[in-house]
């Protein structure tokens, strides 16, 4: 693992929460975060790949770690996590794990469909809550960083749950900016493009594709987060969303977005 250059959003000795923390673009939220000296809860449902996380983070930067082998999809997820948040004095929750899965809609289960909603929006909507809450009532400040996807504001064909779910989080960051500002709280959503994840590579997408590192989005995640409510990593993906949302006409921005993931995911298309 490599840390990440960013600018401080923390204080050491501080705590934060970081829910999907084990793997991929989490991984580096969490090494980044570890690296300035920020006490870390560790949420995670793999027990094995949190043990080795919280052994590897410990013995590198000797931060105290509260490790929480939990699933996001369970019914009372989010009161864990604030009693934990609670007890530690909290000031940063980064909520990162997203259930994602590319494929036509109605091969959805019911089920599955549900566990979009409990994982990417129902926890993550409670947590915010219990956590602004918490700090209202404390007079502290803290921040909350939300992870989005470009596909939450272009919604592309094959991942219509997925790309739902993620706007949900823009919209919900965008409106709290405001709302939470004169409390001192301050929170931000992360929009990204395809960063090079273990679970982006297990989906199987073809062709040359353009990654992001996971410790780049961190970073800038980081650096971005309380300063503005909607924040897009990577200066192309920002360029790519102005030119399609803003110069193209609707129908024809949604044919390029179409036919680059008709390339990416052939086998749906035939
Ligand atoms: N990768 C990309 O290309 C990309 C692009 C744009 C935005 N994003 C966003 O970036 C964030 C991180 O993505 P990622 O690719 O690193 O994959 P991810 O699926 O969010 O995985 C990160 C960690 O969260 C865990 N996790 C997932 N669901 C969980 C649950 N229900 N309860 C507890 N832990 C859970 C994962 O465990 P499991 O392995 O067991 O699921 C994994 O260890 C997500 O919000 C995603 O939407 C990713």
């Amino acid at each position: 693992m490599q840390a990440a250059n960013l600018g401080n959003i923390m204080e050491e000795g501080q705590w934060a929460l970081i829910a999907g923390s084990a793997e991929g673009l989490g991984e580096a939220f969490t090494e980044s975060l570890a690296a300035q000296g920020v006490n870390l809860i560790l949420l995670d449902r793999k027990e094995d790949a949190l043990n080795e996380i919280v052994k590897e983070v410990v013995r590198k930067h000797g931060i105290k770690i509260v490790p929480l082998c939990i699933d996001l999809a369970d019914e009372n997820a989010w009161k864990v996590c604030m009693d934990a948040m609670r007890d530690a004095g909290c000031r940063l929750l980064v909520y990162c794990a997203a259930m994602s899965e590319v494929k036509p809609f109605l091969e959805h289960s019911p089920g599955t469909l549900d566990r979009f909603i409990d994982v990417n929006n129902r926890s993550l909507i409670l947590l915010v809550h219990a956590f602004a809450g918490y700090l209202k009532e404390q007079g502290k400040t803290g921040k909350i960083l939300l992870v989005s996807s470009l596909a939450g504001l272009l919604a592309p064909v094959y991942i219509a749950p997925y790309a739902a779910s993620k706007a949900f989080l823009v919209a919900l960051a965008r409106s709290l900016f405001y709302e939470f500002k004169p409390y001192g709280i301050g929170i931000s959503v992360c929009v990204a493009g395809i960063i090079k994840t273990p679970k982006f590579l297990e989906s199987r997408a073809e062709g040359r594709i353009a990654m992001a590192d996971p410790y780049s989005v961190a970073a800038y995640a980081l650096s971005r987060c309380g300063k503005k409510a909607v924040c897009i990593h990577g200066w192309k993906n920002r360029l790519n969303y102005f030119i399609l949302s803003k110069m193209l006409p609707a129908s024809l921005a949604s044919y390029f977005v179409n036919r680059a993931m008709r390339i990416m995911y052939p086998t749906f298309s035939r």
